[in-house]
């Protein structure tokens, strides 16, 4: 606010400056101009009688030029001494203005000058005549009175500026009073302005700190238009990130909760039972304890899963890029699923169209491969088939894995790459599945630039579709 009023006072205040400059200026030069001209015609006339020292021509110059310019005209001889006065008052006084000596002395051929002739005017050194005895301010205006090019005298015209001076001051004044009134409503409009502009920023400063406080439930308005509308808007869709992500988190935390705590709940049913039946039969103590062996093993690859998933989720995770063929990844994980798959009398088919060499994380796209053959396997029947393919298009390699299955209802479609999701939570749980498979594909798809999609008509088994830029390196 105060740069504000400061900026505009001071423009205001050099421009109002100027233009008074300028005014005054103009209305002395046209004033100089008149008054030279009318003078110095008399001066001419002047010249014969100061010549021949004709006292009466000397007069009677001097009262005309009086009378026709309408101002109080002196004749000076060359020392600076009045011969005639116009009014008849200054006779025989010896007159040391700027504007006699500058033409008796420093040889110009006119003057003009502008003085206070205020009587009690400290400045005034020199008794100073006037046009009016009322007047304050008189113009002195002199010609160099010439015969045969000496100057022999000066003509000095004295006359009234009052009015000249007193519409200056009245301009002058009315500036003033303009710029009170301009500063006034420039006052009242920034306070006006200022208001409007930062009544919306305070209210979100507001919505910022109870937010800050915990409440991600709260919302900016959005109202009005330009810059802050954009700035609530982007706030508000900002807010709507921050709930849903403290959303997924929490769900995230209690899904992982509940699937830590389920099969620790069977471990100790089956430990207590181990240690209140001491006399249990050896084969029977042999399945309890591999059934045991088998949730350990659960436990260590959910927590491993669950890793994985918060490394991938903290942006720092870096590929560890290497040259490798992805044809090559799909052969070894067919032969890892080999075993399973015969015991399933599943048949697995490769058709690898091109070798899909690339400059990727091989760990990491290992795993994308495995999860879903792996799920392929697992969630079709016996005798079923389950197809990969592999091929280029364009600069992006394109891996499909296809199945015999159940397929994935429609509804459950949007969801099968969300974590913990199951389509049927008891039948995934007995298969070992804990729903963090295809979330970890996804991630992993993601961060090297691909993308993961899924499609199946239900009943008619599932596609995952895997697109991945081939990155040569
Ligand atoms: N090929 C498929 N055919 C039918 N349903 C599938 C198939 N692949 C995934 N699904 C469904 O999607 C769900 C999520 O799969 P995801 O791989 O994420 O988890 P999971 O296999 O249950 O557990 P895990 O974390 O051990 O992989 C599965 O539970 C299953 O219901
Ligand atoms: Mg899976």
């Amino acid at each position: 606010m105060l740069a504000f009023f400061f900026i505009i006072g001071l423009s205001f205040l050099l421009m109002a400056g100027t233009l008074m400059n300028m005014l005054g200026n103009y209305l002395f030069d046209m004033r100089i101009r008149a008054d030279r001209a009318g003078l110095e015609k008399w001066a001419v006339q002047a010249a014969d009688s100061l010549g021949s020292m004709d006292a009466r021509g000397i007069d009677e110059v001097v009262r005309k030029a009086g009378a026709e310019l309408g101002s109080r005209v002196l004749l000076l001889d060359s020392d600076g001494k009045v011969q005639s006065d116009s009014y008849q008052q200054a006779m025989g006084r010896r007159l040391h203005y700027p504007e006699v000596v500058s033409i008796l002395v420093s040889g110009q051929t006119a003057d003009y000058g502008i003085h206070s002739v205020k009587p009690d005017n400290p400045a005034t050194r020199m008794p100073l005549l006037s046009f009016l005895p009322s007047d304050e301010w008189a113009g002195y205006a002199t010609a160099g009175v010439v015969q045969s090019s000496h100057v022999i005298g000066v003509l000095l015209m004295i006359s009234s500026v009052g009015e000249m001076m007193q519409s200056l001051m009245t301009l002058q004044n009315n500036m003033v009073l303009l710029f009170a009134g301009v500063a006034l409503a420039a006052v009242l409009a920034g306070m006006i302005f200022s208001q409007v502009l930062a009544r919306p920023i305070s209210d979100m400063t507001g919505v910022i700190q109870s937010m800050a406080k915990g409440d991600l439930g709260v919302r900016a308005k959005v109202r009005g238009s330009g810059e802050v509308r954009q700035l609530a808007l982007a706030f508000n869709t900002m807010s709507d990130q921050l709930e849903s992500l403290n959303q997924t988190r929490n769900q995230f935390v209690s899904n992982a909760s509940h699937e830590l705590k389920t099969p620790l709940a069977t471990m100790k049913i089956m430990i207590e039972s181990l240690i209140y039946q001491p006399e249990m039969d050896a084969g029977l103590r042999t399945e309890f304890l591999s059934d045991v062996n088998q949730e350990i093993d659960r436990l260590s690859s959910l927590v491993s899963d669950l890793l994985t998933l918060v490394h991938a989720d903290s942006h720092s995770t870096r590929l560890n890029r290497e040259r490798m063929s992805l044809a090559g990844i799909v052969k070894d994980t067919q032969h890892r699923l080999a075993m399973i798959a015969e015991q399933n009398e599943q048949t697995i088919t490769l058709q690898l169209a091109d070798s899909c060499d690339m400059y990727a994380d091989k760990a990491k796209l290992q795993q994308v491969v495995y999860n879903l053959m792996e799920n392929a396997v697992k969630y079709t029947p016996v005798k079923g088939w389950i197809k990969v393919s592999l091929q280029r298009v364009g600069r992006d390699a394109v891996l499909t894995v296809s199945d015999s299955g159940p397929g994935i209802p429609r509804d459950s479609l949007p969801h099968v790459f969300d974590r913990f999701y199951r389509v049927d939570k008891a039948r995934g749980r007995d298969s070992g599945g804990t729903g963090l498979g295809l979330s970890i594909v996804q991630q992993y798809v993601n961060l090297h630039g691909g993308t993961a999609r899924v499609s199946s008509e239900d009943g008619q088994g599932a596609v995952f579709t895997v697109t991945l830029p081939l990155n040569k390196g």
